[in-house]
């Protein structure tokens, strides 16, 4: 006899479906509730709220474990290849090596965007945001591409605006930074590997033969493996709730780039830099800054820290901070900054306000000090942050889509005026 919720209601009792995933979670089915009671539920935040199925990656807050596609994330980082990882959000398996070297070669294929592009970079200001920049670029993609705006056009259409998507978000991320700089743009070069291109797309100078250290080029690719998807966050949700109105892939995504660029979710990666440069420079009382964190009147958050799922150590987090010792100490870089995140770390983990609260390091927290060291200017982080979700997204926009899921539409609970008429402006006060 499987589960059911009953909910009692107006003297009436009400029957509800429990269901269960391959992990044991369970939610009590209400798709019928307003329809049977004329009630809705109420969830700001959306804390206890499942708004889908998927089959894409797994998370238990509970125990910090993370897996895409039931593969462990800790596997995952030290074993694949960005790539690899992102055909296994999208298509759901590992490629064999015809299948990723046939995904490689025509991602390769596409690296490059349409030569009228380049006016809209040198239309934006150098101090513009690179997330302005790039949320208006992958929507302007869409201008290019007439055909990608219906969404179900054909199978094949779809995963060419895939391959397009993940070759070309990398070379609009690299033209924003060389724009900032007024520095010439760097094409991609087919014989570099996803993340040898992407730097050289951003630090190289047609005057110089470009170098670069096996160590930064491993770092980017554990980095963005680590950021590649997180089940129904927000920037992942807004992508699927932009997609169930039908509208193209490339505005999923922009809309996404959009919401991840907040400083509490995808943007925190640039505050915590922020956050340690200003406790540097203050001095590195680490104690005075944790105090303010804890302080409702004071505003100061310890970014990098707390995470709406996780009530234990984010599993990325953990990598993160082993990565960062390994990376740092083969590049010979002592930065003063990862010594205050671990101080920080130490007396934020001792004190009653974080623990009682759950609030451990998240993604965040260490992943500046890598994007540092290996040369990322800091208004550039979100944007490495976009770069590995992009195939997470995309994994998510096209279950939704599969899945044939409807418009996504939430109720809600007025709480405005009854009714009111319309007066002349002379009687208003
Ligand atoms: C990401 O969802 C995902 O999966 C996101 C992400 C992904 O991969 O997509 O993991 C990526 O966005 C990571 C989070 C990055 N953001 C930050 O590091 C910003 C700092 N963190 C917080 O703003 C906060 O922890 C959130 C936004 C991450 C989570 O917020 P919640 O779940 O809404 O929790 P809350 O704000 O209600 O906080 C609960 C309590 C509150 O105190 P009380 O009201 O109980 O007294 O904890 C306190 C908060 O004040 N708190 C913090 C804190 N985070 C929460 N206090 C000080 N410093 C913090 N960082």
């Amino acid at each position: 006899m499987s589960e059911t919720a009953k909910i009692e209601l107006g003297g009436n009792v009400y029957e509800f479906p429990v269901i269960e995933g391959t992990e044991n979670e369970k939610a009590i089915d209400i798709s019928n509730l307003r329809a049977a009671t004329g009630y809705v539920t109420l969830d700001t935040g959306y804390k206890n709220t499942g708004a889908t199925t998927s089959a894409i990656t797994f998370l238990d807050g509970e125990e910090g474990i993370l897996k895409y596609r039931g593969y462990p994330i800790e596997e995952l980082a030290e074993k694949a290849t960005f790539i690899e990882v992102a055909y296994l959000l999208i298509y759901g398996n590992l490629p064999t090596q015809l299948q990723l070297d046939t995904f490689r070669s025509n991602i390769t294929k596409h690296t490059l965007v349409h030569e009228d592009m380049k006016q809209f970079f040198e239309a934006y200001p150098a101090k513009a945001h690179p997330m302005g920049v790039l949320s208006s670029m992958v929507c302007s993609l869409s201008t290019f591409y007439p055909e990608s705006l219906d969404p179900n056009r054909s199978p094949e259409a779809k995963d060419l605006t895939i391959l397009r998507l993940l070759a070309k978000l990398p070379t609009l991320a690299a033209w924003a930074y060389k724009n900032s700089m007024r520095h010439p743009f760097m094409y991609p070069k087919n014989e570099f590997d996803y993340c040898k291109n992407f730097l050289y797309m951003m630090f190289a100078m047609p005057t110089e033969e470009f170098k670069v250290d096996p160590v930064v080029v491993d770092a980017l690719n554990k980095l963005l493996i680590l950021h590649a998807d997180h089940e129904q966050n927000c920037s992942t949700s807004t992508v699927r709730i932009v997609g169930s109105s039908q509208a193209n892939l490339y505005a999923s995504i922009s809309a996404g780039i959009s919401a991840l660029w907040g400083p509490l979710h995808g943007g925190a990666n640039q505050e915590v830099i922020e956050m340690l440069e200003k406790i540097h420079a203050d001095g590195g009382d680490v104690d005075k800054w944790v105090l303010k964190a804890k302080d409702k009147e004071d505003p100061f958050r310890l970014m990098g820290f707390g995470h709406r799922v996780y009530k234990n150590f984010d599993p990325r987090a953990k990598i993160i901070k082993k990565a960062c010792d390994d990376i740092l100490e083969k590049l010979g870089v002592n930065d003063p900054l990862l010594a205050i995140a671990k101080r920080l770390e130490q007396v934020a983990l001792e004190d009653e306000y974080f623990k009682s609260r759950n609030l451990y390091p998240n993604v965040d927290f260490y992943s500046g000090i890598i994007y540092k060291a290996i040369g990322i200017p800091t208004e550039m982080f979100t944007v490495m942050f976009a770069i590995g979700r992009l195939p997470g997204w995309i994994a998510q926009w096209k279950e939704m889509t599969e899945n044939k899921e409807p418009i996504g539409r939430p109720r809600q609970i007025y709480t405005g005026e009854v009714l009111r008429h319309y007066d002349s402006i002379e009687n208003r006060k």
